[in-house]
């Protein structure tokens, strides 16, 4: 394990690692895996990655459990994910079975990256697909670059475990109503980047974007979806303009577990009056508790935890999902891949 790595201050941040994996598809055929110790790749100054946006990715973690086995949550749910988003901008799906092998390479090849048990830390994979060929027209690639690569971090909005601000603006979309949301494409982080620099201007840490046709209902908080208890029943957005989030997933599985109803639907704006809980949930998010929802164009404030204490179904959601990722509780659903 390295030693020089102070785990329990990590950021949300690219940490240099040994190896990163990668893969090329050309010739109408995947090639075979590489090892690579190089942080930089090289590609053509025209390749439709750089100029067209045919770039895809996404994101998971593997966590050192108690029992000091290696897990990676619900691998094969990001692997069908990476593929829908290929198949959105016309680009190469990568096989479940190259993904996979891959991952597990990568994970294991920089092991003494993967943050200890009890630290809150973890070891963040990101896949990443990029379109290779050089275009002038706008035309999808033929010729395509699959890499995993890998980085220990620790909790993305600031703080770890506690409430904070996020606001509503509508003069800002991420995504079009039918346009690229649903799958993980760069060009929609790009996107967010300028009403996310304005939010955090104003002392929020993300944007909830509404829906981009009606502005009506309520859609995903910046690199995460949405979720709030209302009346004891766990709702979240029913959107064609918001990414699939696995971690919201697991949740509503938990949340039915726990005897809640789920209720994924629609939510307006004014719903936000009457509930008891809100957060943000996704990989890098985990479950992010929302203590206050600031519409900024009505200046009408939703306090959601008034005592700026992260709720009770949050605060549990936690707990489980930490304990089957670290192997302290039951993996009943199959989410963890172990990784020997
Ligand atoms: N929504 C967006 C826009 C994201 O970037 C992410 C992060 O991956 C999520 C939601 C959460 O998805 P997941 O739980 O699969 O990480
Ligand atoms: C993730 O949660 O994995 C994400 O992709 C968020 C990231 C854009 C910071």
């Amino acid at each position: 394990m390295d030693t020089t790595i102070d785990w329990g201050k990590l950021p949300f941040g690219y940490y240099p690692t040994d190896y990163n994996v990668r893969c090329e598809f050309r010739n109408g055929q995947w090639g075979p895996i590489e090892v690579s110790q190089s942080d930089t790749i090289n590609i053509h100054m025209a390749a439709t990655a750089i100029h067209y946006g045919q770039e895809i990715f996404e994101g998971l973690k593997a966590f050192r459990g108690k029992d000091g086995k290696i897990r990676i949550f619900r691998l094969e749910d990001n692997a069908r994910r990476l593929q829908e988003s290929a198949k959105g901008l016309l680009m190469e799906p990568v096989p479940t079975e190259i993904f996979r092998e891959m991952c597990l390479k990568a994970v294991k090849l920089n092991e003494r990256f993967i943050p200890p048990y009890g630290s809150g830390a973890s070891l963040y994979i990101r896949p990443l697909e990029i379109g290779l060929s050089p275009r002038i027209g706008v035309k999808e690639a033929d010729e395509y670059l699959f890499i995993i690569m890998v980085t220990p971090v620790g909790p993305y909005f600031k703080g770890g475990f506690k409430c904070t601000d996020i606001c509503i603006m509508r003069n800002f979309d991420r995504v079009a109503p039918l346009g690229t949301g649903r799958w993980k494409v760069g060009g929609n982080y790009a996107a967010s980047m300028m009403p996310t620099h304005i939010a955090h201007e104003k002392g929020y840490s993300a944007v909830l974007f509404l829906d981009p046709k009606e502005k009506k209902y309520l859609d995903e908080c910046g690199p995460a979806n949405f979720y709030a208890i209302k009346d004891g029943k766990y709702i979240t957005p029913k959107s064609d303009s918001i990414l699939p989030s696995i971690t919201n997933m697991s949740l509503m599985t938990l949340a039915q577990e726990m005897g809640m109803e789920v209720e994924q639907r629609h939510i307006t704006v004014d719903e936000l009056e009457s509930i008891s809980e809100a957060a943000a949930c996704g990989t890098a998010a985990v479950c992010s508790p929302v203590g206050e929802i600031d519409d900024l164009d009505t200046g009408k404030k939703y306090i959601i935890a008034k005592d700026r204490k992260p709720g009770p179904v949050t605060t549990e959601f936690v707990r489980r999902l930490e304990a089957i990722r670290h192997g302290e509780e039951e993996d009943t659903h199959g989410w963890c891949t172990i990784v020997e």
